[in-house]
């Protein structure tokens, strides 16, 4: 793992709140802070992270997306509930976005928090190669801080040369945990120190970009607050010495009260896979600077919460969701577009992962897995029999987490994506209240490309 990075202090995205027109193009950044060349990437305002899009909850957003690469894209608003029109998916929501074409995205706001943006067209090159940014909703009443940072988390294949390792048909990913890369960034470089105040309140947004890797950061001493959780608000509590676990997709809102004197660190460490794999993510240096906090460093308040519609648990309609496949999981066979064949006819075709005993050749077309009852409520036990975990995302909606055997994920968050652990199952329940055809698909996106992706439909 290459984590040592420059001395310096990393570039914070700053925020553009007017940004009306992302552009998607290919340029090149300096992802190794300047221990290579510059790689060539995909990026949007030739930024990566792309543009810090940034509003106030309630806002409208009002976005021309154009597409200067040589192939079709569009643009996904990954936890933000948007009218089906709106939701970036090729052929089901939106005509793609062809080169040399652009396409106007406009919704209103409603729920604050912390969300991001990214193509949901080849989704594995185009996210992996740089499409991703981060869009920022503001609460009505926020906490009170003295900083708010973000930090996009991210892991990158790259060669001797800083460049992208180029994706192949391969299916050695995508039967395993996905294409893991062998360079992780922060804010899109690679770093090895972040300073911090003394005496500051800093919000801390967590966002995980990767097409794979799961991150599971350990702050110790600083012993952050979790407040939110995709975006919703969660009963503030304490993390101790237990790490943040972020699927791919998924984020998380930390309140840091900086403790300690001039030149001290913390390490924050990602242990995602297990002591032994367990590598140094960032020193967190305090600075000179010593902060006199507008805040007394008491409990954080609860957020208020964003209108998502409560589930009437005991009155819902139950589905179990099975997820199996991939190297190991001892899947014999499963439907493919409707005709069964066994998993080494299924392998030949590039399709590794069932749902419900199925697959589809095409993502996006295909009949919905599950109709659901517009206005009704419904629990999910969600099943995974497979020897990887998954971070399973539902398009359109948010979820209340309802119980998971790994304990990772807090019972009562309310997300849009979970992470199911191996041989583990987890329930989740919500309200189908946005009429659509909604992507339900797991966030490895090279899982999601070998099969695990279905369709659910709100009518
Ligand atoms: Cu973040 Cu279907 O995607
Ligand atoms: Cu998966």
């Amino acid at each position: 793992m290459l984590v040592a990075g420059s001395m310096s202090v990393p570039k914070l995205i700053l925020a553009s709140p007017h940004t009306q027109r992302l552009i998607a193009s290919h340029t090149e950044t300096d992802l190794v802070a300047g221990f290579g060349p510059l790689t060539k990437v995909l990026a949007y305002n030739q930024q990566v992270p792309g543009p810090l899009l940034r509003y106030n909850q309630g806002d409208r957003l009002r976005l021309e997306v154009e597409n200067q690469l040589d192939e079709p894209t569009t643009v996904h608003w990954h936890g933000l509930r948007v009218p089906a029109n709106m939701d970036g998916v090729p052929f089901l929501s939106q005509t793609p976005i062809s080169p040399g074409e652009s396409f106007l995205y406009e919704f209103d706001l409603h729920d604050a928090g912390t969300f991001w943006y990214h193509p949901h067209f080849n989704s594995s090159q185009q996210v992996g190669k740089g499409l991703r940014g981060v869009l920022v909703v503001d609460e009505i009443q926020p906490p009170t801080i003295d900083r708010d940072v973000i930090w996009v988390l991210d892991d990158w294949r790259l060669d001797d040369e800083a460049q992208i390792v180029p994706f192949n048909q391969n299916l050695r990913d995508a039967s395993h945990n996905g294409r893991l890369g062998n360079v992780v960034t922060v804010n899109g470089s690679i770093h090895d120190k972040f300073l911090v105040h003394p005496g500051e309140r800093m919000r801390l947004r967590l966002v995980n970009v990767a097409n794979a890797r799961t991150f599971a950061l350990v702050f110790k001493d600083l012993n952050p607050w979790v407040i939110a959780l995709d975006g919703h608000p969660i009963d503030p509590h304490t993390l101790g010495e237990d790490p943040i676990v972020l699927g791919a997709g998924q984020r998380a809102d930390l309140i840091l009260d900086v403790a300690g004197t001039p030149g001290e660190s913390t390490l924050v460490i990602d242990n995602a896979f297990g002591e032994n794999f367990a590598y140094e993510l960032m020193h967190l240096v305090r600075s000179n600077d010593r902060v006199n906090s507008v805040s007394e460093h008491t409990p954080p308040p609860r957020l208020l919460v964003n209108p998502v519609s409560q589930p009437d648990l005991t009155n819902a309609e139950k589905h179990q969701i099975l997820f199996e496949g991939g190297a190991m999981g001892g899947l014999s066979g499963a439907y493919l577009d409707g005709e069964f064949k066994g998993m080494r006819d299924l392998a030949r075709l590039g399709k590794l992962w069932a749902t419900n005993g199925n697959i589809h050749s095409d993502a996006h077309n295909q009949p919905p897995l599950l109709t659901l009852e517009h206005g009704k409520s419904y629990i999910f036990d969600l099943v995974n029999r497979s020897a990887f975990e998954h971070p399973i995302h539902l398009h359109g909606h948010s979820f209340e987490v309802i119980r998971n055997d790994s304990g990772r994920e807090s019972p009562g968050a309310i997300r849009d994506t979970i992470l199911v652990g191996p041989q583990e199952s987890a329930q989740i329940a919500f309200v189908a209240d946005n009429p659509g055809l909604w992507m339900f698909h797991c966030h490895i996106l090279e899982h999601q490309e070998t099969g695990m992706t279905s369709i659910i439909a709100v009518q």
